[in-house]
């Protein structure tokens, strides 16, 4: 038998494959299934933006190797950053991606040499690790509580880990986590980066989805950030074209081309018909992106108004697609979903994303008000 690498085997075959199963069963056994694991939005994509999508698809002169970015994506982007974060980038300053989880996959390939520490939060995003653990790097985790606003505490991390890391992972809002991150806490990361050379990573997929008025904060408009900080960024949340895979990375082109350089091995770029339709969202996307806000926001508020009136406390999120729910006592968050799958709502056990998620599930704000009602009702007949 042909045996696996060894650095595939702290990869787990994922929870989703296994809640994927357990919902078709009760599917099978007649129960009604409002599915609110995956962070995949059930909402459209703008038309402009198909159109421009299908339009450039008939266009026979666009199916060769993309290489690269167009220029005008790059462009799109810099106006962006510039519109929505204030942030000013040069072209050389984009890093064009097949979706940011190309680029968060392959960073710590990029950067890391075996040994070296990678500090990711806990609960976090997958990719943080799994990257890190193909790559060779150690993993240490930065605990996210609820009594400390779900910021890590810089100053717990041990001088040792300080010394031998080489990367920082976050994300505001996150996923599971859909806090917000205030300036002082990036100008003190900014600082701790700086100190022991480490370098920031800002996964910043979710900055489209800030309520109750609230500002979405680029790290890059954090003074002096551009020496160590470098922010990824998506479209497909903010305009619901995760299935065409496109995402970027910014910041110093000095710290973006360890990476453009491994890429320029590994892929050939995005198929122009979506570099063009991106470009038309990045430029034009205004109003729907501001009308998409107020849907999440409305669900938000629906969903988490619902669980309160049947006697669940959960926090309001500032941000995000998700509401990080602390369960009843008595249970486990493996053992809490599976219940809930029971009771009809698919949802994903906190203990997925990490050690410090037990006690929690992740629900995603994937359905209709209506449904979402309906979904926190079953989540309460569970208390
Ligand atoms: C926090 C976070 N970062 C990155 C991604 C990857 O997004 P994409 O590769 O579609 O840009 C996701 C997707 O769910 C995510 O939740």
């Amino acid at each position: 038998m042909i045996n696996h690498s060894k650095r595939l085997a702290p990869l787990s075959t994922g929870i989703f494959n296994q809640l994927l199963q357990y919902k078709q069963e009760q599917l099978d056994l007649g129960v009604d299934i409002i599915d609110l694991s995956i962070g995949s939005p059930d909402l459209k994509p703008p038309t402009f933006v198909t159109n421009t999508l299908s339009t450039s698809a008939l266009n026979t002169d666009l199916y060769g190797y993309a290489i690269n970015s167009t220029l005008e994506f790059k462009e799109a982007v810099t106006h962006y950053y510039n519109r929505k974060f204030n942030v000013t980038l040069k072209g050389a300053e984009v890093l064009q991606l097949m979706g940011s989880q190309d680029g968060l996959a392959h960073l710590a390939l990029a950067y890391l040499d075996p040994g070296d520490i990678v500090i990711v939060p806990d609960p976090g995003y997958p990719i943080y690790s799994a990257s890190v653990h193909v790559a060779g790097g150690k993993l240490y985790h930065m605990p996210l509580v609820e009594e400390a606003d779900y910021l890590p505490s810089l100053e717990q991390i041990p001088e040792e880990v300080c010394k031998k890391a080489k990367m920082l992972i976050i994300s505001y809002p996150g996923n599971p986590i859909p806090a917000v991150a205030s300036e002082d806490f990036f100008k003190s990361l900014i600082e701790f980066g700086k100190k022991h050379e480490i370098l920031i990573i800002h996964d910043f997929a979710y900055c489209e989805l800030l309520y109750d008025g609230r500002r979405p904060l680029s790290i890059l408009s954090i003074p002096e950030s551009r020496d160590i900080a470098i922010e990824f960024n998506s479209l497909s949340k903010s305009f619901n074209i995760a299935g065409s895979r496109i995402g970027y990375l910014v910041g110093n082109a000095n710290l973006l081309s360890p990476l453009a350089i491994l890429k320029s091995h590994f892929d050939y770029g995005v198929f122009l018909p979506i570099q063009i339709a991106a470009t038309k969202a990045l430029n034009e996307g205004d109003q729907f992106l501001e009308d998409q806000r107020k849907t999440y926001e409305k669900r938000r508020n629906t969903f988490v108004e619902s669980l309160s009136n049947e006697g669940w406390q959960v926090k309001i999120p500032a941000g995000g697609m998700f509401i990080w729910a602390k369960i009843p006592d008595g249970y486990t968050s493996f053992e809490f979903t599976l219940k809930a799958i029971e009771n009809g709502v698919v949802v994903t056990p906190g203990d997925a994303f990490g050690t410090h998620g037990e006690g929690y599930i992740r629900i995603a704000l994937v359905e209709s008000d209506e449904q979402l009602r309906k979904a926190a009702k079953r989540l309460s007949s569970i208390y």
